[in-house]
């Protein structure tokens, strides 16, 4: 498919979305500003690696360190930097090539707004973060680590990330077992994060983006423009593909995007937030790729949708999440005066290594904390977690669908808040 006709069929997703207002609708305004920063901040929260002097999320300490060390091969050097993804203790290629690639279009697309709040130079700390990895996970040109730690054997524990002890098994992709999806996103990534450096740092942005080709195998004359339409592309693909394949066909009459009674687009019950930001994201970039061609709005069947009736709609989901539903709480901790407290996340759920450092095993993770009714001790401040298909959120932490925060819902809402930062 064409991208054009991906982004109409984007906006069409909008012809089952009501544009009314509702009976909680009341008006409240928000500081777009704060909530871009503690978005970006919460990248820190999840730092994998030795963290820097400049660290501001203090409750954090250095993890990982010998990541790498399963295979004896002493130039593994993936025992620095990258990201866990979510509420638990590894590290996932994929997602973070993904978070990467979504972090970076947002530095790239909103480089002016992000800038003029101070908040550019974090935004790009946090692009570096996980893009050294992926560079430094690509030992080879046809090995690429994609994961570190077992899944089974990590979410059997309760841990903080400072005390673990699960396994940190490594996975790859070789010539003998490929994987093209976490290769190409790996590479979209490192493309991505070359274009933010571009003008910021020249050797790094260099290295990002020969490491990307070697990923791609592509030929010398990749140049910087093919980058950035194989960035939009990719990522619109991945995106539009996503729902498609929940959805059905988007040219089949039957295929219907829910919404709920308070205006969430909700397509699964499952960190859902993920899909309302990063359509929001898109929406936004359509909206201001529509003005930039002088064309004011698009046609979606017999319907017809403004530039600004899209943006209208990409901006009712960032206030959404920041307190304008039916339970009237932000969905961004820290944010607001009335957020989650009981966050699905091993390290914010434990007293944090700084103020307890007696090891809390694998069972007493457990027993003393995730089954605790109290408030995590460790605020995450900018994490982004979400209600049921009821706009009601129960606050549990042993509710990991809605109260785990996710890397690529919250760097989806990076690309959405910056549009609304001036
Ligand atoms: C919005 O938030 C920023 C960052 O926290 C702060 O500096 C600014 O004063 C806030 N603006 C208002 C109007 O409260
Ligand atoms: C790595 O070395 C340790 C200690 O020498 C050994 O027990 C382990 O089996 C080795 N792992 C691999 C994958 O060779
Ligand atoms: C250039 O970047 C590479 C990869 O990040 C690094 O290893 C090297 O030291 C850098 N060289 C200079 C001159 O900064």
């Amino acid at each position: 498919m064409e991208l054009s006709r991906l982004l109409i069929w984007g906006t069409c997703i909008l012809s089952s979305a009501a544009f009314a207002t509702s009976d909680w609708d009341t008006n409240p305004t928000f500081n777009y500003t704060d909530a871009l920063g503690k978005a970006v901040l919460f990248f820190e929260g999840q730092r994998s690696g030795k963290l820097p002097v400049a660290q501001r999320v203090k409750w954090r300490g250095d993890s990982a360190l010998s990541d790498g060390s399963y295979e004896n091969i002493s130039n593994i050097k993936i025992n620095n930097r990258g990201y866990y993804d979510a509420g638990d203790n590894v590290k996932f290629g994929w997602p973070m090539a993904f978070t990467v690639t979504l972090l970076s279009w947002a530095a790239i697309e909103y480089e002016k707004e992000i800038a003029s709040v101070m908040q550019l130079e974090h935004l790009r700390s946090s692009v570096r973060w996980g893009a050294d990895f992926i560079l430094r996970a690509h030992v080879s040109p046809t090995t690429l680590y994609t994961q570190v730690g077992d899944g089974n054997g990590d979410h059997q524990c309760w841990e903080r990330l400072e005390d673990m002890d699960t396994p940190r098994t490594l996975y790859k992709i070789t010539p003998n077992s490929p994987g093209t999806e976490a290769a190409a996103e790996a590479a979209d990534a490192l493309a991505a994060a070359s274009i933010v450096f571009h003008h910021v740092d020249a050797n790094y942005s260099r290295s990002l983006l020969q490491h990307s080709k070697s990923r791609f195998q592509f030929a010398d004359q990749f140049s910087l423009e093919d980058l950035t339409l194989l960035l939009v592309h990719s990522t619109v693909l991945f995106l539009v593909t996503r729902i498609v394949h929940l959805y059905g066909d988007p040219g089949g009459s039957s295929s219907k995007i829910p919404i709920t009674r308070g205006e969430l687009l909700f397509l699964r019950d499952n960190s859902n937030l993920q899909y309302a930001s990063s359509s929001s994201m898109v929406l936004y970039m359509y909206s201001r790729l529509l003005n930039q061609a002088h064309v004011n709005g698009v046609h979606c069947g017999s319907k017809y949708f403004s530039s600004s009736q899209i943006k209208t709609f990409a901006k009712s989901q960032v206030d959404y999440i920041l307190g304008k539903n039916p339970m009237k709480m932000s969905y961004m901790i820290g944010f607001g005066n009335k957020y989650p407290l009981q966050l699905h996340h091993r390290a914010s759920t434990i007293p944090s290594i700084k103020v307890h450092s007696t090891k809390v095993g694998c069972n007493a993770g457990y027993s003393h904390y995730f089954y605790s009714n109290n408030p995590n001790p460790n605020i995450h401040i900018g994490a982004i977690v979400g209600p049921n298909s009821n706009d009601q959120f129960s606050d549990l932490r042993s509710d990991h669908s809605h109260s785990e925060p996710t890397t690529y819902t919250n760097a989806a809402f990076v690309g959405s808040v910056a549009a609304l930062v001036t």
